[in-house]
């Protein structure tokens, strides 16, 4: 999903749009976590947690859950949010390239495409020495990005996203004008334009950003040289019986990295 900065500010016209139910994938969090590292699940971090919504609902089930994002403006509102339904989360506005946490968790997560705002190696090498700094040993990582088949550096879907609540509606659209694609460094530039109609007040609201399209033997290359992560799975949903695969049924890309013992 990449850093739009215009969007990442506006935290109630991104929940308007993306608010969901996302039970589905706390479950299968819990199972991933079960099965590779053979323990119940006791702490978690939503890393680019945007509004918060699997922190919040870790939080709600009595996990202790920390939600971080680089905008204090989305920290702000997820902590709100989180504050309504009594859910119990540690939120941290923090760059996910260099932060700390004050203890580490067993599983990290960062859902919803939003990893591709790291475009550089390495920044994402800082990222993975960082991650690995804040787990439990044996703690896991989970990514999830674009399926390749919809969005790589030879085929970029447009997208569309709408939604309204309270007065509020808003549409947003990504890559109408197809993105220019930096073939060497895997990078697009995508320009997304937002729509929102807010009590009778309009306002058009354009962005452009820099998404990386990451292929799975990067993924696991930049693991490697990060010295501290490893590939442990890789999953096509919010499945375990699932696979990664060029299948339709395989929507997501979603690779697992595992803390290495030292
Ligand atoms: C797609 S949105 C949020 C996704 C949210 N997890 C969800 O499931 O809807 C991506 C988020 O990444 C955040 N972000 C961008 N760059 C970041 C960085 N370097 N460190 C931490 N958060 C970042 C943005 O502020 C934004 O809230």
């Amino acid at each position: 999903m990449a850093e739009h900065n215009n969007l990442y500010q506006r935290a109630i016209y991104y929940d308007v749009i993306f608010d969901r139910d996302v039970s589905r994938e706390v479950e299968f969090l819990k199972a991933v976590y079960r099965q590779i590292v053979g323990r119940e699940l006791q702490s978690v971090l939503d890393l680019a947690c945007g509004p918060g919504y699997h922190a919040r609902a870790f939080g709600k089930q009595g996990y202790r859950s920390v939600g971080l994002d680089l905008r204090p403006e989305m920290i702000e509102f997820a902590k709100d949010r989180a504050d309504e339904v009594g859910a119990v989360v540690d939120w941290v506005a923090a760059d996910m390239t260099n932060f700390r946490l004050d203890e580490p968790v067993d599983f990290a997560f960062c859902m919803f495409d939003s990893m591709d705002c790291l475009t550089a190696n390495e920044q994402i090498i800082n990222h993975f020495r960082a991650m690995s700094d804040n787990l439990t040993p044996h703690g896991l990582y989970l990514v999830d990005l674009n399926h390749p088949a919809t969005c790589s550096i030879t085929v970029y879907d447009p997208f569309c996203y709408a939604g309204q609540r309270d007065g509020i509606s808003a549409e947003i659209r990504w890559a109408d004008t197809p993105p220019t694609i930096d073939m060497v460094a895997g990078v697009a530039h995508t320009m997304l334009e937002m729509r929102v109609k807010d009590h009778g007040k309009e306002l058009v609201i354009t962005d452009q950003a820099q998404e990386r399209l990451l292929t799975p033997p990067e993924l696991q290359l930049l693991a490697d040289l990060s010295g501290t992560l490893e590939v442990v799975g890789w999953y096509g949903d919010f499945d375990l019986s699932q696979p990664f695969s060029s299948s339709p049924a395989s929507r997501r890309m979603i690779v697992i990295f595992q803390k290495r013992s030292q």
